[in-house]
């Protein structure tokens, strides 16, 4: 089940700037082993491949990977135009394309890696994104999906159920749950990867969020396009709630969220 429409999540990645809010609280806040050392690890680069990036949002990986090197043809895919745009100025030595992951504007056998982090989930047709994968994967090739996989989060969205507990104008924001933590996790998603590459390996990573205060869990929250789109009085009623909440959760000056982090590895056999 996908986390929203086709057109909520062309809202919600209109710009970078929500999605870089809660990049930002990661960056900030988390504690425990990084994203990028295990992506590094399992892709494995030798800095000639053919990379694609699908849903780049505002380009970081593809980015990373130039500016440490990597001398192959790297391109970055988003949905979003305006996401390519702010890619394309931050990152001028990487190509950036608008396009769907299901319809991938490139000819069969195209690249040696394919990536898609955290965007599966945004995908109404998960199996038609990733026949694409395959299809523009030369054989041999290597597809890496990274994902939240269930229960990411589970402090924060308990406490979101307690500030939050019944009305259902606030029913949207209980739900976000869902979208950021399992529409495409390891419980669904390395069965889909299987059925389309016939092969799949998982790997997680355990890592903790710890906030000291309030003030950065409300501001990662007030990212949400289930809060951003309230009435401005709900909005507020919300957010003062959730503040209440959350001064008691960070009263010992540490509270910590657990996060668990999928990574889902895949060939191109034939
Ligand atoms: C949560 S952001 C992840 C951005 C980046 N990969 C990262 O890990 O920071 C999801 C991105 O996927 C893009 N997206 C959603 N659906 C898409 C689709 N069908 N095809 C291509 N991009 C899509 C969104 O526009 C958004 O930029």
């Amino acid at each position: 089940m996908p986390s929203y429409s086709p057109t909520e999540v062309a809202a919600q990645y209109a710009t970078e700037r929500h999605l870089r809010t809660r990049i930002q609280t990661h960056e900030r806040y988390s504690v425990g082993p990084g994203l990028e050392a295990t992506v590094d690890r399992l892709l494995a680069l030798n800095g000639d491949e053919a990379v694609l990036d699908v849903g780049t949002g505002p380009g970081d990986f593809p980015g990373r990977l130039r500016a440490g090197g990597h001398r192959g043809r790297i391109v970055g895919l988003d949905f979003s135009a305006g996401m390519v745009a702010r890619a394309s100025e931050q990152y001028p030595a990487v190509e950036f394309l608008q396009g769907d992951a299901a319809a991938l504007p490139f000819p069969d056998a195209t690249f040696d890696v394919v990536t898609a982090r955290h965007m599966l989930y945004h995908v109404p047709d998960v199996a038609a994104a990733l026949a694409e994968f395959k299809r523009v994967l030369k054989p041999g090739g290597h597809f890496l999906a990274v994902t939240n996989a269930a229960g990411y989060m589970a402090e924060l969205w308990e406490a979101v159920a307690e500030a939050l507990p019944d009305e259902s104008r606030f029913a949207d924001i209980r739900g976000s749950r869902q979208s950021f933590a399992t529409a495409f996790s390891e419980m669904s998603g390395v069965d889909q990867v299987r059925q389309t590459f016939g092969n799949a390996d998982t790997e997680f990573l355990e890592s903790v969020l710890v906030f000291p205060e309030p003030e950065p869990v409300l501001a990662y929250l007030n990212s949400i396009p289930a809060i951003q789109q309230l009435p401005d009085l709900d909005r507020e009623n919300a957010l003062s709630r959730l503040r209440r909440t959350l001064t008691a959760r960070t009263q010992g000056g540490a509270w910590r969220v657990s996060k668990r982090v999928v990574f889902i590895s895949a060939r191109r056999q034939e």
